[in-house]
């Protein structure tokens, strides 16, 4: 198949701009499969190798400074080297790191959380948000005595065995035995009715209903009114545990998505932010059911450790992260996320498109779809190539960004450089545009 002039421009570009970074990927894939520790993190025709970071901006091998609106996959929230982190890390791991004992920190991070989550009367630390709602169903599952659990299709909750596998349309399934999943069940995001058929049908074998209170990963598809509330109204009703897996969303409110909705599940799984850019995984929820870890006056307490887990210069780093991310700080980075995507929808329709960006908060996911996309299959049905293209056309414009669309601000960026951002947005549409007229007629006015 012959290559459009845009893509062909478009991909030129990208080598000629990203050189060093080839040397890098060239000699890293002798000793990394593919050259990328990370699924994600791989992309055609080589992935950007970045030297380091300074507040909104990274800069690469080639010397050019981008604009960051990756943030880490959300890990980070006040971009690179935030000052007030990197002092309490450099203060904190001089004093030594780990201990394998309880220490201050762990009672300063879980005393914020719990302070702020209304689902938190208690907590235990893990050190990924994979290993988080690993945690949170094999809680459900021994406080129930039950072993069925309910997911969303399209929610992501990491990449162990009983979720990783029915997460995302190119998600290798091989090496995850048929008896992992068998007691996962699926329902749409966003449809109450089979939800409550679902809970009702297997009330009896069901140990809880886990769910991101809006598809993260999943497009940032954000839920209908009611559908958070009936997920609890149901599962209460037959006694069945509510996750909420805030790992991606909590950064939208300071209590998490939960305080801003008002809907208060009996688990909480959070991470990414809450580590201050260090790796962590929480995983909290009311006294009656974290009380199962009681080493004190539960006879078995359920047995969870880890060697990293509540690793003092995490906790030290998550407490300075989540310190500063106060009342203020959430409603204006939240301010920046709205304002952009007003403009965002006005360049989308002043381009004569007819396509969707998906917001809340500080997180922002567009699809080339001419539809809302409400559902999981909305949002796969997304055009690929123009994600693809629309990635490396804006980082050869500077923008380090996701290639699904997905855009992750942080609290340093500036109006200016959103201004700016946002322009760039505006040229690569521009630049799309002959393309999509030509092979994408359904994505225009
Ligand atoms: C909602 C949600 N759950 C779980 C995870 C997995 O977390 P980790 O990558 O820290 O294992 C993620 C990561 O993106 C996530 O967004």
């Amino acid at each position: 198949m012959s290559v459009h002039p845009v893509a062909a421009k478009i991909v030129d570009e990208y080598r000629e701009n990203y050189p060093a970074s080839r040397e890098r990927h060239q000699r890293l894939v002798n000793y990394i499969p593919g050259g990328a520790t990370r699924s994600l993190s791989y992309f055609k025709p080589w992935p950007i190798h970045i030297d380091y970071g300074k507040g909104a901006h990274v800069y690469t091998h080639e010397g050019h400074k981008l604009l960051d609106v990756t943030n880490a996959y959300g890990a980070l929230v006040h971009g690179h080297g935030d000052p007030d982190v990197v002092a309490a890390v450099q203060a904190g791991i001089a004093r030594g790191s780990q201990y394998s004992t309880p220490t201050d920190g762990q009672y300063h991070l879980a005393k914020l959380l719990c302070d702020r989550v209304p689902g938190f009367d208690k907590v235990r630390f893990l050190n990924s948000g994979t290993e988080a709602t690993m945690f949170a169903l094999r809680t459900a599952r021994a406080i129930t005595g039950k072993d069925k659990i309910v997911k969303m299709a399209g929610g992501f909750h990491g990449t162990h065995d009983c979720v990783a596998a029915s997460t995302k349309k190119n998600v290798i399934t091989a090496g995850i035995p048929a008896g992992m999943t068998e007691d996962m069940l699926e329902v749409p995001f966003n449809d109450p009715d089979a939800l409550e058929k679902m809970v009702t049908r297997h009330a009896a074998d069901l140990a809880a209903v886990i769910m991101e209170p809006f598809l993260g990963a999943g497009g940032v598809v954000l839920p209908e009114p009611g559908f958070v509330q009936k997920a609890r109204d149901i599962t209460t009703a037959h006694g069945v545990l509510l996750i909420f897996d805030e790992i991606f969303s909590f950064r939208v409110d300071i209590g998490g998505c939960q305080n801003r909705y008002g809907v208060i599940p009996d688990l909480t799984t959070v991470g990414k932010v809450v580590g201050g850019g260090l790796p962590i995984g929480v995983l909290g929820g009311k006294a009656e059911f974290m009380n199962i870890y009681c080493h004190e006056n539960t006879e078995k307490p359920l047995y969870h450790s880890g060697t990293f887990n509540g690793y003092e210069t995490v906790m030290q780093a998550g407490f300075a992260a989540m310190s500063k991310f106060d009342a203020q700080a959430v409603a204006a980075i939240n301010a920046k996320g709205d304002n952009f995507q007003e403009g965002l929808l006005a360049r989308i329709a002043a381009n004569g498109l007819n396509i969707q960006s998906n917001q809340i908060g500080s997180l922002v996911n567009m699809h080339f779809v001419n539809q809302p996309t409400t559902r999981a299959e909305h949002v796969l049905a997304s055009e690929e190539e123009l994600h693809t293209l629309m990635h490396l056309s804006l980082l050869n414009k500077k923008i380090f960004n996701i290639p699904r669309g997905l855009f992750i601000l942080s609290t340093v960026i500036t109006d200016d450089e959103m201004a700016m951002f946002l322009e760039k947005i505006d040229d690569t549409l521009k630049e799309l545009l002959p393309l999509i007229r030509e092979k994408y007629s359904h994505l225009l006015l």
